[in-house]
């Protein structure tokens, strides 16, 4: 058993770090031909991605997928720690599970992703949850297959969660959720530790992949006809700076533009690493989608230094200014956390007052959430929760106006668009335009998904366009 240790998952030194090929592990290989399984994703897109190396790994111990839970013989929960609500999730889903297995005595329940890696849920799992088979964290998923063999082999709960991140996995199977746009790891885990957030104890140090190995992966998608990539990471900004003294993100990008495939994106940016240069790229390269998600957190320079984001309103006013001007018809979304201990009234018209400036394209706000362990949960906090979601709900009232005020520029339009499929709603086509806004569409020829198409934009709404497929 290996349990997980947030004094350990709190050590920032940089270790040499190895990188190693996953090794198939031939014996049991097809073992469990016959069996089914269910893969329940929560939280953001690496988590979307490691599912994707997860169920080819189950499919590599010769499970089939099944499309309902109740269905299967063994459910697998890939969760996601962020705020109290993605944990309050997988417990609900938990105690289902519970009631399934009350009739299915053989079902198998595994928990992995980033709440493995909480001592706390560890602990809840030995105490009140001894029927959940397996747990394993976001640092050994490539033991997924063996730890699954151990689980039903030797019928006893399997813990195997790592807190220090060990080597570098490179050639895990996976299994692309789409055959036209797909994600690519460019760095693990996160360095900056803002004060509120539970990701750099969950997945890490920064451990940039080798630019061979991220390049070689491109490649094959192009030759593989895909049409976008969206490069990842927590701070891709930071790319290369563990392994490099030379070769910086704005390196990485022109090398996967000059690799041809049409489409590129990158996620997430934190304004402290955006370079000149890589503005430089983005503009440069027709390729590199001019979309850009730049979190702000806050509008006030206290409360930012509070968080340990390492920028000012200023400075981040002026990063997006040169953004915007540098990058012709640019989009910009970003993250906004209100009710952050101790904020003011002041603090969060400040917060109103940045995004008035901004205007942004998108937006995801939230609520603070108190996350255990990190220095933001050991502050004071004398706002009320009412009050906090108030301010929540003004928030919302202001971004929304923009994105319809921004939507409404781009009526009469023609924009490019990466057809995804006809939505079961509105019997249209839909996808994304170059600056990742959604667009639902007419055409009278049949398109099929990743399809690009000239769309004009015929109506604006606050979260997508209408439009018709140019002839
Ligand atoms: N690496 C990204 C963010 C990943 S988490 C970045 O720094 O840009 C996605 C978003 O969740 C964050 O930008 C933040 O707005 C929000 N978030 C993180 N921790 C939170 C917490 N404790 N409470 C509320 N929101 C949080
Ligand atoms: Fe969390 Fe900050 Fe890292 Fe983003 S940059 S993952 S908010 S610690
Ligand atoms: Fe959630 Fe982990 Fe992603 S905490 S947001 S799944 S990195």
């Amino acid at each position: 058993m290996h349990l997980p240790d947030y004094k350990e998952a709190r050590k920032r030194d940089i270790r040499p770090y190895k990188r190693i090929d996953f090794l198939e592990n031939s014996e049991v290989k097809n073992k469990y031909q016959g069996m089914t399984f269910y893969l329940k994703t929560y939280g953001c897109q690496m988590n979307e991605h490691d599912s994707e190396n997860i169920e080819a790994l189950l499919v590599f111990l010769g499970f089939s997928k099944v499309d309902n839970y109740e269905d299967a013989d063994l459910v697998l929960l890939n969760t996601c720690s962020i705020r109290e609500n993605a944990h309050n999730k997988a417990f609900g889903m938990l105690g289902r599970l519970k009631h399934l297995k009350q009739e299915k005595k053989n079902l198998l329940v595994g928990l992995c992703g980033c709440m493995a890696q909480e001592a706390s849920v560890v602990d809840k799992i030995l105490r009140d949850y001894k029927w959940v088979n397996f747990v394993f964290g976001t640092h050994n998923m490539y033991q997924l297959p063996e730890i699954i063999d151990k689980a039903i082999e030797e019928n006893k709960q399997q813990i195997e969660v790592f807190s220090r991140e060990g080597d570098l996995i490179e050639g895990l199977p996976v299994l692309r959720v789409n055959d036209y746009k797909a994600y690519v790891n460019i760095i693990y885990g996160c360095n900056k530790f803002c004060t509120y957030c539970i990701v750099p104890y969950t997945r890490g140090r920064e451990r940039s992949r080798l630019k061979e190995d991220v390049l070689a992966e491109v490649e094959k998608l192009v030759d593989d006809g895909y049409k976008e990539v969206t490069l990842l990471g927590q701070n891709v900004n930071a790319y290369g700076k563990d392994i490099y003294d030379d070769y910086t993100m704005a390196d990485l990008l022109e090398d996967v533009a000059k690799m041809g495939i049409p489409r590129i994106r990158f996620t997430t940016s934190h304004p402290w690493d955006f370079t000149d240069r890589m503005i430089d790229v983005i503009a440069k390269y027709p390729n590199i989608m001019p979309s850009v998600h730049l979190p702000v957190q806050s509008g006030s320079s206290r409360i930012l230094k509070l968080m340990g984001r390492r920028y000012t309103k200023e400075s981040y006013l002026e990063l997006f200014d040169k953004i915007k001007k540098k990058v012709p018809g640019v989009s910009i979304s970003t993250d906004i956390i209100v009710g952050f201990p101790g904020e003011t009234e002041e603090d969060f018209l400040e917060t109103l007052d940045l995004v008035r400036r901004c205007k942004y394209d998108n937006a995801f706000t939230f609520v603070f959430s108190k996350r255990e362990g990190t220095p933001a949960c050991r502050l004071e906090d004398p706002v009320p929760l009412k009050e906090k979601e108030e301010r929540l709900q003004r928030l919302n009232e202001a971004v929304n106006q923009y994105f319809l005020e921004n939507n409404k520029k781009l009526v009469g339009c023609e924009v490019e668009v990466l057809v995804e499929g006809i939505s079961d709603k509105k019997k249209m086509y839909y996808g994304y335009s170059d600056t990742n806004k959604l667009i639902n569409f007419s055409s009278r020829s049949e398109l099929t998904p990743g399809d690009l198409v000239m769309v004009k934009i015929t109506d604006a709404k606050t979260w997508s366009l209408d439009g018709e497929a140019c002839e």
